[in-house]
């Protein structure tokens, strides 16, 4: 998570996006700078309205109408790509960058059958023949636990659960074998096994591909589990970022420390879970300082005025006063 990152296939520095509503350019991600390393999975956390989902649409040239990138470099395999045409994008997404939102059905055309969507996607893609395509579809249904790959191949997604269809997106995006997977809430709308099942499948195959996932979740435990490095945002902006197992036992930021204390421990031995107090403040209402001082129990004076820098130990970095270090070499 350097500034020149070597051996990174996603490098966003400095990335600040605005949205145009009511007259006014709303900032929404501001100032953000996140590297995610090969073969490495990265959780991304925060409250609903963090701007998780839109720096995942920023990054693949995805952010609606009314949504720009105002400043910064998104930086792919070496390659700077925010003021890259829709024709270019087309060339990324998918195939080298996968995507698996919450609503696969939002994903799915109703009208092409299960094989269809294949052989469109491989066809564009891989210039594969039909028969191709057919043979990988079988093969990628078959590996994401679809029972009858063979027999289902013809069916259309109303066919299936939505859990069926979740995996469906998943094999659609794993077929093209893409170096980074975007994953925004994949499981929320499942039931728990079967949430288990996807992720254990999704950790299974990114292994076998060597590819890279940016995992957003509100599920603490799942990003726990899952993630090899974590980042926290808070109000568009990014808060601490760490290797997961340092962010869960040592958290440094008073966001971080409130966000784990919320989770609840399956432990009767285990100190309850405390609720985030306070409201996420409004983006018209941005505080000044510090966005998080109005909630946070440790704030000082300075918080109230300044603005923290993201400050780094090695491979921990933090954005908060109470850490005076180097600023982060990002
Ligand atoms: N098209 C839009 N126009 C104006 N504001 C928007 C638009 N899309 C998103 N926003 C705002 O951007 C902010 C970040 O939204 P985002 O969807 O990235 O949050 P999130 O962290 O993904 O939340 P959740 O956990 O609920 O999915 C929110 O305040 C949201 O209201
Ligand atoms: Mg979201």
């Amino acid at each position: 998570m350097r500034q020149h990152c070597g051996t990174c296939v996603l490098e966003i520095k400095q990335l600040s996006v605005q949205f145009h509503v009511n007259q006014t350019q709303l900032t929404v991600i501001r100032n953000l700078s996140l590297s995610i390393p090969d073969n490495t999975v990265m959780g991304l956390v925060g409250e609903s309205g963090s701007g998780k989902s839109v720096t995942a649409l920023s990054v693949l040239g995805l952010l609606p109408p009314n949504g720009h990138i105002e400043s910064g470099k998104i930086i792919w395999n070496g390659t700077e790509i925010q003021g890259f045409s829709d024709a270019d994008y087309r060339t990324i997404r998918g195939r080298d960058i996968g995507l698996v939102f919450q609503n696969p059905l939002a994903s799915l055309n109703p009208v092409f059958s299960i094989q269809d969507h294949f052989v469109e996607m491989l066809r564009l893609h891989f210039g594969h023949t039909r028969t191709q395509a057919i043979q990988e579809a079988e093969y990628w249904l078959d590996r994401v636990g679809i029972p009858d790959a063979h027999k289902r191949l013809r069916d259309y997604p109303h066919q299936f659960s939505l859990g069926m269809c979740q995996r469906i997106m998943i094999a659609l995006t794993l077929a093209m074998k893409p170096k980074l997977l975007i994953a925004d809430e994949p499981t929320a709308s499942l039931d728990v096994t079967i949430q288990v099942q996807i992720l254990e499948l999704l950790q299974d195959l990114r292994a076998e591909l060597g590819m890279s996932v940016l995992l957003i979740s509100h599920d603490l435990g799942v990003i726990a589990q899952q993630c090899d490095r974590v980042a926290v945002m808070y109000l568009g902006e990014l808060v601490e970022w760490a290797p997961a197992e340092t962010l869960f036992s040592n958290p440094k930021h008073p966001y971080t420390q409130a966000l784990l204390a919320s989770i609840p421990i399956p432990d009767p031995k285990a100190p309850k879970p405390q609720r985030l107090s306070g409201e996420l403040p409004s983006l018209y209402k941005r505080p000044a300082g510090c966005a998080f001082h109005t909630r946070c129990p440790q704030a000082m004076p300075v918080c109230k005025t300044s603005r923290p820098d993201l400050h780094s130990a090695v491979n921990h970095a933090v954005g908060c006063f109470l850490y005076p270090k180097e600023p982060a070499n990002q």
